[in-house]
């Protein structure tokens, strides 16, 4: 089955306000929503291709996943709340695709704010960017994958690898973006119901940990998520709110 047989099929199973785009070979999912953004798309837009060839992580690293067996789509977001708060679509990316997964019998955790967790080892990574009028949430999830590459085998999984069998993918797909759905539009008035959410599943909450932020290097104690989404660290007994941090790591 190619790509656009195995997706069109869920298009029943889709919110109304989401259009989607299946394409077998891309560059990279979030550059054909930009482009899509750019020539006018309506928000909701989404882009999924069984292959990219440029597909990126963050801080530019390459994000590659076997073609029919992982998920790579981006969505088109544009939010009617201030810029100031889009960031919070990371936190709203992850929780759905953790409550997507659960409904397989996982236990997903959020390693704030981008990735989805299951035992310590990552199953979905998410690239949120944002242009003058719109935003693209990228995300991967590695659904079927049987084996990593020895380099990543202790630090990723799939579903597959969780539950001992394979998926159906487009219901995987599907799902994420019915829980998306709602919980992209929870990043204004309504964001104490998300942030509720990924609290509950943040599984950096009471654990030592390291991270580069704004300031620098940071070590210290999660106290948990504040209010505004951010990151609260304590180190050596003050408080830090994080409002942007890469290679956050567990220390402990
Ligand atoms: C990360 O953990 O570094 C983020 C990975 C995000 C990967 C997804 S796959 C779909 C979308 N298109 C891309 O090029 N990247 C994101």
């Amino acid at each position: 089955m190619n790509a656009v047989e195995e997706f069109t099929a869920i298009g029943p199973l889709l919110p109304d306000d989401m259009r989607l785009y299946i394409r077998e070979e891309i560059d990279s999912t979030n550059d054909e929503v930009r482009r899509l953004a750019e020539a006018g798309a309506a928000d909701g837009a989404v882009v999924i291709a069984n292959r990219q060839t440029s597909g990126r992580g963050r801080r530019g690293a390459a994000w590659v996943c076997p073609p029919g067996e992982a998920l790579a789509f981006s969505v088109l977001a544009r939010p009617a709340e201030p810029a100031g708060l889009w960031p919070r679509l990371a936190l709203a990316a992850g929780l759905a695709v953790a409550e997507a997964l659960e409904l397989h019998g996982v236990t997903a955790g959020i390693k704030w704010p981008n990735d989805v967790w299951i035992d310590g080892r990552k199953i979905c990574g998410v690239l949120v960017e944002s242009g003058g009028h719109h935003v693209v949430i990228g995300i991967g999830v590695n659904v079927n994958v049987a084996e990593f590459p020895a380099e990543l085998a202790d630090s990723a999984t799939s579903l597959w690898l969780e539950t001992g069998e394979p998926v159906d993918r487009a219901g995987v797909f599907a799902e994420i973006l019915r829980r998306l759905d709602v919980r992209r539009h929870q990043i204004g008035v309504d964001f104490p119901l998300l942030l509720d959410a990924v609290r509950s599943r943040c599984v950096l909450t009471g654990r030592r940990i390291r991270l580069m932020s704004a300031d620098g290097l940071r070590e210290g104690f999660c106290e948990g998520i504040g209010t505004g989404g951010e990151l609260l660290l304590s180190v050596d007994g003050r408080l830090e709110r994080i409002l942007q941090a890469d290679e956050v790591r567990v220390v402990e």
